[in-house]
């Protein structure tokens, strides 16, 4: 039996890049795409081909160049679509035409104007189509979170039986609770005969914070698909985070006892690298990548760490290449961080200066929101110059 495996989908080229300011030109694709090879996505959606002719080359040349994961473009239930995208994947080693089509009756009534007879006819259609095209055909009931329940379950069913190896179901709107989403996983693979030859796949939005957690959900309900986004960049309040998954499902093997294919140590340096490209960073507190992820200010915190990291990090940051922890000094450090700073900086005080240099310190630090390498050492020099750190054994300049 082949082992119990999650897929990791990477959209960050399309539903991450469809959103504002995470633009990326052609070369920066391909630089990206690579970057994701190298990080082990197993599939990575590398656009929308018929959506332009900016996307159409992408793809191309991301098929062309690219080997590792399925190159996969997204393409509505439409023939011109669908063959758009299969031109565009004609070179991928492993290609995969992702289908998408509405399926709650907000969108069938109000956005495509259809009936739920004409969606299923053109689910089946669309699917059958693609299947001549493609080495693999993944099937996504837009809006599926909002989707009728009995309606959802026969359009699945209606792309199981055409030939779809993958059916998605998304969370477009980021409306679903960790429990509803489970609940939705459960009631397909009850229900819907044949989903247990197919990968179930998740794929949630962060409206309200959950994309994250829906996911994690979804995989303990049988989804084996993650479609996620480096840095979490997507529409509006963006897409469930790789770099977030992944964490979790290294930190808490023991709820996920399930392998993947990422090659963990590359993930900040994919995540750096997006941020180059696009106009913003993650925030400083984003998980695993923000800058403060791994810093600690306060000073219990910081002599914990010191001391031993596990006791306020549950995971190394070398792990996911992220270079140290960091402490960060300011108005809540204590002695053991400025002393430990001090020490990478060359200054190994003794005692008394060193209380010496940690009321100076604090008084810095009230009046600054953040304690740079230079200020201590201007710090240090200072006292040294004025003798304020004066005892038998002068500060020792150890480097
Ligand atoms: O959020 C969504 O529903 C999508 C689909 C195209 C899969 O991005
Ligand atoms: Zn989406």
């Amino acid at each position: 039996m082949p082992p119990d495996r999650v897929h990791f989908f990477d959209t960050t080229l399309r539903d991450g890049e469809q959103s504002p300011g995470c633009s990326m030109t052609q070369h920066e694709k391909l630089q990206m795409a690579h970057a994701l090879a190298d990080l082990g996505v197993d599939i990575l959606e590398a656009g929308f081909a018929i959506s332009s002719d900016g996307d159409f080359a992408a793809i191309d040349t991301i098929a062309r160049e690219v080997r590792g994961p399925v190159i996969a473009s997204l393409a509505r239930a439409k023939r011109g679509d669908i063959e758009r995208a299969a031109q565009a994947l004609e070179r991928a080693e492993k290609s995969r035409i992702h289908i998408f089509l509405a399926s709650s009756d907000l969108h069938l009534q109000y956005k495509l104007k259809i009936s739920r007879e004409e969606a299923l006819e053109q689910t089946a259609a669309s699917v059958a189509l693609a299947c001549t095209l493609a080495d693999e055909v993944e099937f996504s009931p837009e809006d599926s979170t909002r989707t009728d329940p009995e309606f959802l379950c026969k359009i699945v069913s209606a792309a199981i039986e055409s030939g779809a190896t993958v059916v998605n179901l998304p969370d477009t709107v980021g409306y679903a609770t960790p429990s509803d989403y489970a609940g939705m996983f459960r009631m397909i693979r009850e229900r819907v005969p044949g989903t247990d030859r197919v990968i179930l796949s998740a794929h949630t939005h962060d409206d309200l914070g959950l994309a994250v957690a829906n996911s994690l959900a979804a995989i303990e309900a049988g989804a084996r698909q993650v479609e996620c986004t480096i840095n979490g960049i997507g529409e509006r309040a963006g897409n469930a985070a790789v770099e977030e998954i992944a964490a979790a499902l290294h930190v808490r093997g023991d709820r996920y006892p399930m392998e993947n294919r990422l090659n963990l140590s590359k993930m900040y340096s994919v995540s750096q690298l997006l941020a180059q490209m696009i106009s913003f960073a993650p925030s400083p507190n984003k998980a695993v990548v923000g800058d403060n992820a791994f810093a600690h200010e306060a000073g219990i915190h910081q002599h914990g760490v010191l001391s031993n990291p596990l006791t306020y990090e549950i995971m190394t940051p070398s792990v996911f290449g992220i270079p140290a922890n960091r402490l960060v000094l300011g108005k809540h450090s204590g002695r053991h961080a400025l002393r430990s700073r001090l020490i990478e900086l060359g200054y190994n005080l003794s005692a008394a200066d060193l209380d010496i240099a940690y009321r100076a310190f604090t008084e810095l630090a009230d009046r600054k929101k953040a304690i740079y390498d230079q200020d201590l050492i201007n710090l240090v020099a200072h006292h040294q110059r004025h003798e304020d750190l004066i005892h038998e054994e002068p500060a020792e300049k150890i480097k």
